[in-house]
């Protein structure tokens, strides 16, 4: 979603901002631009597409004021041109925002009555009207703001600049983040941690309804009606992963070559070494889950898979009857949340817009939430009242992967410690799967040497016409994630479905244009996929199975068979995932598309 970076200080603002946005690239966008202050105006610069086109509009551009703000645009009203990207400048106001005005077509309505033209087709133009307006009557910056904050509905992050105010920013958000850094000499705004951590670890988190004005290096924290709250800045402590890809070509191959660490770094805090027990660090306490009856888990896209893979494990294992639930469905079907329960709310970014509501919906309702998140410190990091890290460091590529994999780590410890607490605090298996979990890093290592396979298949799978990507039990939304991850890197067609659900329907769509990924593991429901698969086979489907083991049955059903390590059913998802991310990967990137950032997609969903 959009990147905002403002920066007031003594550095070059054109290298700050233009840095800052940088940082935020993964995020996702579409055009890009900035406003810095030079000769008393607010000098705009702006392009379509990538951040290097707007550098290289900005080469020759010299401002000489102290004072900018830039934003990467990921479109929501109007198409990605230039005309529709930010800043929004009106009369020497400029502002930059994320979000969406849900009353734009009432405000624009208004403002045309009041003859005002428009230059762009967005919802943000509007709020840079609105707040000229109000400077044209004698209002100042922060005044202005005020005065237009109970006119906005929806959810937004603005930050606002005004030429007559040459050293003053004043930040406003219901919603989508926004960060204030407090520098030693300057001050910053960003709407991601990734573009203040250069320069400073002290920082304010704006919350919903807060308004940060900023003048020179002072800052101060109002609420929306402009009454001073107090506001102690915290320290950050983040080690600032530069975002370079260690010769991969790409920010996403990298990743999915640190899964085995990103797991590792989940489990860690966790594990008993020395007794291979498992001590989940979390801020619930064992009177609490011992007497848990219900477990909820909300999350979006893979962070939803993952959930679904938790339901699998936690009934399976701790006998804990679970619901799993799409966030966006969640947070509108008044769902129903009996005292007892525990609601997991599952997300990498920490500021997915669903999650974040379903999230305030749970405690509203007075029910505990656990939240696991990669980003510490994210809006829903902060507002859950029991947590667990992902630990997998920065992931760039809009793709999860390693993210997905360190969540299915956590899930397997939350379904362990939930067993230990319904067993009284013992497990007869609990060493067993300690030592499991603890082979998975190496596991996944060789795994990663399919990549060969699929470098070479990529040419001749890029000509399939669909994807069918099938398994069962907790192998069925692994299958579902495989098909998630080639349809938004290569844009094709694909499909997860449960294997016995085949004859249901997608068994007519198979032909010898078509694609089976067929997960067989060597678990209790493995007979069952192979009578799937001999189904597909009569068809004519093209198969690439992968199982476990060396399988003389599933090699003679398949075009390609690939072995992973056969290791506990709770696990086997974090090694199957690995071909199906891998498989995605390279036929995206035979296919030329970008792979880090494909079309349409941004890594923070903080709209919803
Ligand atoms: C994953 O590859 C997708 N880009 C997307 O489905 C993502 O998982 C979803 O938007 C949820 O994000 P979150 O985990 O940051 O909440």
């Amino acid at each position: 979603m959009c990147g905002i970076v403002g920066y007031y200080g003594p550095k070059d603002p054109k290298e700050v901002i233009v840095n800052g946005l940088r940082a935020l690239e993964y995020r996702g966008y579409d055009s890009a631009g900035v406003a810095i202050l030079h000769q008393g105006e607010f000098k705009r610069v702006r392009a379509e597409g990538k951040l290097v086109h707007l550098e290289e509009r900005l080469k020759e551009e010299v401002f000489d004021g102290h004072l900018g703000i830039g934003h990467t645009r990921w479109a929501t009203h109007g198409l990605p041109i230039e005309r529709n990207a930010h800043p929004h400048c009106v009369d020497g106001v400029s502002i930059v925002h994320n979000g969406i005005i849900e009353n734009y077509a009432e405000l624009r309505e208004s403002l045309r009555a009041q003859a005002v033209n428009f230059q762009s087709d967005t919802d943000s133009e509007l709020v840079a009207h609105l707040i000229a307006q109000q400077i044209k009557v004698g209002k100042n910056l922060l005044s202005a703001v005020l005065e237009v904050l109970p006119q906005l509905e929806g959810a937004y992050s603005i930050l606002a600049v005004s030429k007559d105010q040459p050293n003053e920013m004043v930040a406003f958000k219901y919603g989508p983040p926004l960060i204030v850094g407090l520098a030693s000499d300057a001050t910053l705004v960003a709407s991601d941690i990734q573009a203040i951590v250069p320069h400073t670890r002290e920082v304010i988190f704006l919350e919903d309804q807060e308004v940060a004005h900023i003048c020179g290096s002072q800052v101060q924290i109002l609420d929306s009606r402009g009454e001073e709250r107090s506001r102690t800045p915290v320290h950050i402590d983040w080690t600032q992963e530069r975002a370079e890809k260690q010769g991969y070509p790409h920010f996403m191959l990298k990743e999915i070559f640190e899964q085995p660490r990103a797991v590792a770094q989940a489990l860690a805090p966790h594990l008993d070494l020395e007794n291979h027990r498992v001590k989940l660090k979390v801020e619930l306490e064992e009177s609490f889950l011992q007497s848990l009856e219900r477990v909820f888990i909300v999350g979006c896209g893979t962070s939803f898979y993952a959930a679904m893979a938790g339901e699998y494990m936690i009934e399976g294992l701790a006998r804990i009857p679970v619901e799993v639930e799409i966030a966006s469905e969640f947070r509108y079907r008044n769902p129903i949340l009996p005292a007892n329960s525990l609601v997991v709310v599952i997300s990498q970014s920490g500021e997915t817009a669903d999650t974040l509501a379903a999230l305030r919906l749970v405690k509203e309702q007075g029910v505990r939430a656990l939240s696991i998140c990669n980003v510490p410190n994210s809006s829903i990091d902060r507002e859950a009242q029991a947590h667990l890290y992902m630990n997998a460091g920065v992931e760039i590529g809009v793709a999860s992967t390693k993210a997905f994999v360190s969540t299915l780590a956590l899930l397997n410890l939350l379904a362990i410690s939930l067993a230990k607490a319904k067993s009284g605090g013992e497990l007869k298996a609990e060493p067993d799967l300690v030592q499991g979990l603890l082979s998975l890093p190496s596991h996944m290592e060789t795994v990663l040497v399919h990549e060969k396979f699929f470098a070479e298949a990529a040419q001749t799978l890029k000509s399939f016409r669909g994807f069918l990507y099938m398994g069962r039990g907790i192998n069925y939304p692994i299958a579902l994630e495989g098909a998630l991850k080639l349809k938004e890197l290569a844009y094709m067609h694909a499909e997860g479905y449960a294997a016995g659900e085949m004859k249901h329907g997608p068994l007519a769509l198979i032909d010898s244009e078509m694609a089976i990924i067929m997960l067989a593991p060597k678990d209790g429901l493995y007979e069952k996929t192979l009578s799937n698969l001999e189904e597909a086979k009569a068809r004519g489907g093209q198969i690439i199975s992968i199982g476990s083991g060396d399988d003389e049955r599933l090699r003679q059903l398949s075009q390609h068979y690939l072995a992973l390590p056969q290791t506990h059913w709770m696990m086997m998802p974090l090694l199957e995932v690995i071909p199906l991310q891998l498989l995605a990967y390279h036929v995206a990137e035979s296919l030329g598309h970008d792979v880090d950032q494909p079309r349409n997609l941004a890594k923070s969903v903080t709209v919803e």
